[in-house]
């Protein structure tokens, strides 16, 4: 069954807790929290101290997406701070099994991010020791863009990749995600949806994730 990652930049900090316990009681399968340095990409988001704080008010799996530079520095804090798949930027290492292999040292599962320019060719050597390949479908950094089309055809190209080898590594998809496409992103052979402000921009997330949840079961 495809999973729902709601991711809590659209959310209102200030009542983070209540929330995070809305999404999870709708059925949202991950939490999914976006850290951005100001170097990798232009914004600045969320550091070790409030995954801290978001893992004391969520039973769910803490999915961390690092869009910042020299991750490598990093993981470690992550996953001490609670994070339980810690994705990273190819465009941000230069080898990146080493970085696959220093994140499960760690006991976190690991995912892989490719922003939308980046050729699925940077997946192949490392298909098979992923737990994740998050394909980005817009340029990383803010909330609210719109999805980039081309991304159907790059998921298409992944899951084929994935079934003609032994990998099994789940498909996420990230940025732009809505009621409207979410049924072709699964049909193209998602995964995981991330959601951000569609689940968390206005008001009731709760609501809006068992809409989500609804839709994706009619198929
Ligand atoms: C963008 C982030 C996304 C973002 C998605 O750089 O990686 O996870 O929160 O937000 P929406 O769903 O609003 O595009
Ligand atoms: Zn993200």
């Amino acid at each position: 069954m495809i999973k729902l990652a709601p991711s809590i930049l659209s959310a209102d900090f200030g009542c983070l807790a209540e929330q995070l316990a809305e999404v999870e009681k709708a059925g949202a399968h991950l939490i999914h929290v976006d850290v951005m340095d100001g170097h990798f990409v232009p914004n600045i988001t969320i550091g070790p101290v409030v995954v801290e704080g978001v893992k004391k008010h969520t039973g769910l799996p803490l999915d961390v997406h690092l869009m910042i530079d020299n991750p490598g520095q990093y993981i470690e804090a992550f996953r001490t701070a609670g994070a339980d798949i810690i994705t990273f930027h190819a465009e941000a290492v230069f080898d990146i099994l080493e970085l696959v292999n220093g994140v499960k040292a760690l006991g976190a599962k690991v995912g892989l991010a490719i922003s939308p320019d980046t050729s699925v060719d940077v997946i192949q050597d490392v298909l098979t020791e992923i737990d994740l390949l998050t394909i980005m479908s817009v340029h990383p950094g803010f909330g609210g863009q719109k999805f980039i089309e081309s991304s159907i055809h790059k998921i298409e190209t992944v899951k084929m990749l994935v079934e003609a080898s032994s990998a099994s590594l789940e498909i996420e998809v990230d940025g732009g995600i809505n009621l409207e496409n979410a049924g072709s992103v699964a049909a193209a052979g998602a995964d995981i949806l991330v959601a951000g402000s569609s689940v968390f921009s206005g008001n009731e997330p709760g609501l809006k994730t068992r809409k989500f949840l609804e839709n994706l079961r009619k198929g």
